[in-house]
């Protein structure tokens, strides 16, 4: 498929104010305001959510980075998942905030709460820029969600097509050039 046509799904100033909200209700949701908050990205895609998102909220926070690699994504139910970084820091006793770009199929999101439950933190939610109901295989409950969108390819804002794109400020649909 000859992939190449951007056309602009969320823009930047959609998402900054969405994301603005998503730091105040997270601010707001955890009693204890001097309490740190511990947020984890999901590498690669998360990385600019997480930028903004972390400075969206105005109590302590501290972060942290996870690899994942997942075969047979989006074509498998049972698609494999596997830690390619781990964390640095211990998250026992702590308020976790798993940061993702976006929940598909919910694979990676399953495993990973499985395998952060038992490190035995304080509480652990997920905050995750966008949503795509559609491709759900395993529910998922997240606290913030930034967007739901329709089963397009976008990329922009973290996500890519081959590697490209991550650096586009707006969420944009790539769809096949017009002939
Ligand atoms: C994307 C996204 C999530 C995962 C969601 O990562 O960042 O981690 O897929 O899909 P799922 O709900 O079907 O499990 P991707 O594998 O594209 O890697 P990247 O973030 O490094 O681009």
């Amino acid at each position: 498929m000859a992939l190449g046509k951007l056309s602009v799904l969320i823009s930047v100033e959609q998402i900054r104010e969405r994301i603005n909200h998503i730091g105040a209700r997270i601010d707001a949701d955890y009693p204890n305001h001097a309490e740190t908050v511990h947020l984890i990205a999901i590498l690669k895609g998360a990385y600019v959510f997480m930028a903004d998102l972390s400075r969206a909220i105005k109590r302590p926070v501290t972060v942290d980075f996870m690899g994942i690699s997942s075969y047979g994504k989006g074509k498998t139910s049972s698609g494999e998942v596997r830690v390619t970084k781990d964390l640095d820091t211990v998250i026992e006793g702590n308020h976790v905030i798993i940061v993702e770009d976006i929940v598909d199929s919910g694979v990676t999101l399953t495993y990973l709460l499985n395998l952060l439950d038992q490190r035995k933190p304080k509480s652990i939610k997920i905050a995750a820029l966008l949503d795509k109901p559609e491709r759900r295989l395993r529910p998922i409950n997240a606290a913030y969600v930034g967007f739901s969108i329709p089963d397009e390819f976008v990329v922009g804002y973290g996500l890519d097509y081959a590697e490209k794109y991550r650096n586009l400020p707006d969420i944009c649909v790539l769809s096949e050039e017009d002939e």
